[in-house]
Order: structure tokens, then C-alpha cells, then sequence
């Protein structure tokens, strides 16, 4: 057992620097061009033992932060100096099609892809991680995964929101894994079903704690674990069972209509939600952050109740950040009733299925057409029983419609922000409803439990043109 909960600090991943500046031949603009090298490093994870043999972008894991200014065109070299082919995904990002991260447009180790990113979404909290066929879960597991922050300053500045990265605007990249005696990595190569992993990690780091000020911050929470969902709440750790009220800002395709008051955030694989914390009523406390038991269908250890901590100080501070009542108008798809794409997310014979087709089923995976520009409703129905998938649609943001069968329904800070990610609970069905654009071509959609999704709960659509 990892013994030193909140003995170390969070660590804060670098924000990386461009290289050069290129020129787009077509457009003449200018466009930031990265390089970032995939590369194995050790992490001294348990402080009694020895280290762990990791596979990270640029040696580090999480990856090192892009910061990048809505409009400004990117393209990053990905080379891959790691052991297995690798594919990079920019999650979040309506990327061209070649550039998606498609799982069979493999990297091999020695080689590099250059992937090009427009960047003119609206501002989020994206992330970046490897895709490959068959061993996305161990990829993403053993470090290849990172924050990409595309920001907005003609929405945000004037909002007055905590900022600053790594000062009161901080990323929190969850992750869970499991360590053997020797202090290396656990595997998940040959697991079938799930991962859940007895040692929480914040930004690489077990159960870590952050020294704040009693003020207001802004955290941008990411669930990069491959098979744990989270129930999150703060606790006054002098007042045991008084939860920490906060204010749910954005979600994965950013900021919400307006702020939503909660004291529990429900946060699934690769879902993204960004809160903000006020700690000026707790000078001189610790507030612990904690997971709920039993989450979804989740394995439980002793420890993986908690997260991290807070140490606040005992200075007030002056705070001029605000959290305005409203935020932005959120551009939700056109409201339609009925549902043009049933899918049952299932396992039959050891196999995660949706509607019956596997990834591997070549000539069979293409599930949907959508016509681009359209609305379509899709209904997702977890029929495997008693797992969470949550889904992932490429390439769209989409609108929660509905969640029924389940223990809870639409959550506010679900509802009043685009999202491309959504919890499908054990026995549920949830109603999405996106704008098949900008572009048509070929993406996935598929369980975002790394492990279903490398046993074959992956499928696709063809975004396709609509002739008059
Ligand atoms: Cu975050 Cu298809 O992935
Ligand atoms: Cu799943």
C-alpha cells in the first residue's frame, strides 16, 4: 500500500513552447509548429520502491501543456521514439480526418507524423492522447497523455475568471493505476474488461497536496484514467462530512451557459469540467478532495476515496476574480424530436460490441451516414449489464438530451454546455443531439473505457455530402 497520501506536491505540467513559426501556403497565415518527441523515463512513483519504467510526450507524463489562442493554426510533429506504434488523438478537436488520430494510422516506432490542428473552436479544455489500434489502453496508461488548453481572450477576459496557468488556473488530470512490489507499472495488456487501479493519480502524481490561498481558483478537471469514473466532492477536513460548495463553469466543449452551483461533480473517462473553488471562507484548513464508493460500476480500494488536498493558508489575500452569473451563449445544435441512430453498447462472447459490429468487423463498422450540416439525434443504450461506457463521438460537440434507466438523470452542468463525451451508466439510455460539421469524412465513435475500446467497443461514421 502507497502509505505517503499527501506528502508530495502536485506537479504542474511545463506549457510547451513552439518551435518556429511557419507559413500556410494557402492561406498565408502564420501557423506555431511543435515537436514533441514520445520517449521512455523512469517515475519514481512509491518512494520505497523502485522506479517505474514509463512512455511519455517529451519523457514526461502528463505531457507537457499547449496553450493556444483561438485562431491560430498549430501543427506538431509527433515522434515516436517509444516502444509500440502509436496514433495521436487531439480530443475535443473537429479535426480533418488524417489528422484525427484514426487508430489504424499508426506511427511505428522511428518514424513521425506531422498532424495539423485549425484551431478555431470555440475555447476548451482539450486533451491529447495516443489512439492506436489494439493498445490505446497501455499507451495512454504508460504516459501518452497531455492538456491542450485552446483559449478565447474575446469571450473569457472580460468574465473576470480566475487566471493565470498554474497559478489560480490549474489543470487536474486524473488518473488511476496499479504498481507491482518491484514499484513498476501493472499492465493492462492483458486485461479484458476493465482497469480500475488502487493509486490515484493528480498530474502524475499519488494523492498529491496544493499549498493555495484562501481565494478563488479555477480547476480544469480531466478524467484520463482508462477505467475509473469519479464522483468528486471537497471536504472540510476539520468539519468531516461538510462538502465544499462550487461552481461548475465549463464542460468538455467549454464554458457552460451559466455557472451551475453543485457540491459533487460526476466525472467520467475523458470527460472534461472546469469548477471554481472558492477557499477564502477556510483560511488556515485543509480541504480534502474526494471520490465517492461505489461509482458506477467501479472496483473500490482503501484509499481510492481520496484524491488530494488543499493546504489553505492563513493570509487573506485580495481577490478581484469574479464568477459572473452568466457566462456565454452556448451554440446548441437545432432542437429535433425524433432519433435517427439507435445504439446498443454490448458484450457478447467475451467481445464488447456496438450493435453487434466490432471494430475489427471491417466491412460492417460503418454504422452511420450522417449527412453534413445536419442535426442528428443519436440514443446510446447500455445493454452489457452493470458497466459504465462513456461515450465518445469524434469530430461533433453534442447536446445531453436525456438520460433514462439509471440512477440519475441530465445533470445541469451537463445540460447547459456542449459536451463530446458522455456517461452511459450501467442500464441506461442517453439521448445526444450534434451538428454533423464542419467537415465530412470518416471518424470513430466508441467507449471511452480504454480497454473496451481496444476490445473492439469502437465503430464508425461517415459524415457525407448531401446532393441537391
Ligand atoms: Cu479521447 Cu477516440 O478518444
Ligand atoms: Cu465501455
Amino acid at each position: 500500500q502507497y502509505k505517503r497520501t499527501f506528502q508530495f506536491p502536485l506537479p504542474i505540467p511545463p506549457v510547451k513552447a513552439p518551435s518556429k513559426t511557419i507559413i500556410n501556403p494557402i492561406t498565408g497565415k502564420n501557423i506555431l509548429y511543435y515537436e514533441v518527441e514520445i520517449k521512455e523515463f523512469q517515475s519514481q512513483i512509491y518512494p520505497d520502491r523502485g522506479p517505474a519504467t514509463l512512455w511519455g510526450y517529451d519523457g514526461i507524463s502528463p505531457g507537457p501543456t499547449f496553450i493556444v489562442e483561438k485562431g491560430t493554426e498549430t501543427v506538431v510533429r509527433f515522434i515516436n521514439n517509444a516502444r509500440l506504434a502509436n496514433s495521436v488523438h487531439l480530443h475535443g478537436s473537429y479535426s480533418r480526418a488524417p489528422f484525427d488520430g484514426w487508430a489504424e494510422d499508426i506511427t511505428p516506432p522511428g518514424w513521425y507524423k506531422d498532424y495539423y490542428y485549425p484551431n478555431s473552436q470555440s475555447g476548451r479544455t482539450l486533451w491529447y492522447h495516443d489512439h492506436a489500434i489494439d493498445h490505446t489502453a497501455e499507451n495512454a496508461y504508460y504516459g501518452q497523455a497531455g492538456t491542450y488548453i485552446l483559449s478565447d481572450p474575446a469571450i473569457e477576459s472580460p468574465l473576470g475568471l480566475p487566471s493565470g496557468y498554474g497559478t489560480t488556473d490549474i489543470p487536474l488530470i486524473l488518473s488511476a493505476k496499479q504498481y507491482t512490489p518491484s514499484g513498476s507499472l501493472f499492465s493492462p495488456a492483458a486485461e479484458t474488461t476493465s482497469l480500475y487501479g488502487d493509486v490515484i493519480h493528480v498530474n502524475g502524481q499519488p494523492w498529491p497536496f496544493l499549498n493555495v490561498e484562501p481565494r478563488k481558483y479555477r480547476f480544469r478537471f480531466l478524467d484520463a484514467s482508462i477505467s475509473r469514473s469519479f464522483l468528486l466532492y471537497f471536504e472540510r477536513d476539520a468539519k468531516i462530512g461538510t462538502k465544499v460548495g462550487f461552481d461548475v463553469i465549463a464542460s468538455d466543449a467549454g464554458l457552460l451557459t451559466a455557472p451551475q452551483r453543485t457540491n459533487e461533480l460526476y466525472i467520467s473517462m475523458a470527460e472534461r469540467y472546469e469548477v471554481v473553488v472558492d477557499f477564502a471562507a477556510y483560511k488556515g484548513e485543509n480541504i480534502t478532495l474526494k471520490n465517492a464508493r461505489d461509482v458506477g460500476a467501479d472496483r473500490d480500494y482503501p484509499d481510492t476515496d481520496k484524491v488530494m488536498r488543499f493546504i489553505v493558508s492563513g493570509t487573506a489575500v485580495n481577490d478581484e476574480s469574479r464568477v459572473p452569473s452568466t457566462l456565454r451563449t452556448v451554440p446548441f445544435p437545432k432542437p429535433k424530436n425524433q432519433v435517427d441512430q439507435h445504439f446498443k453498447f454490448e458484450r457478447s462472447n467475451g467481445e464488447w460490441k456496438i450493435n453487434g459490429v466490432s471494430f475489427a468487423d471491417v466491412a460492417n463498422r460503418v454504422l452511420a451516414r450522417p449527412k453534413r450540416g445536419t442535426v442528428e439525434v443519436w440514443e446510446l443504450v447500455d445493454s452489457s449489464g452493470g458497466w459504465t461506457h462513456p461515450i465518445h463521438i469524434h469530430l461533433v460537440d453534442f447536446r445531453v438530451k436525456k438520460r433514462v434507466n439509471g440512477k440519475r438523470s441530465v445533470l445541469p452542468y451537463e445540460a447547459q454546455g456542449l459536451k463530446d463525451v458522455v456517461w452511459l451508466g450501467p442500464g441506461e439510455t442517453v439521448t445526444v443531439e450534434a451538428h454533423y460539421a464542419p467537415w465530412d469524412g470518416v471518424y470513430m465513435f466508441h467507449c471511452h473505457n480504454l480497454i473496451h475500446e481496444d476490445h473492439e467497443m469502437m465503430a464508425v461514421f461517415n459524415v457525407s455530402v448531401l446532393q441537391d
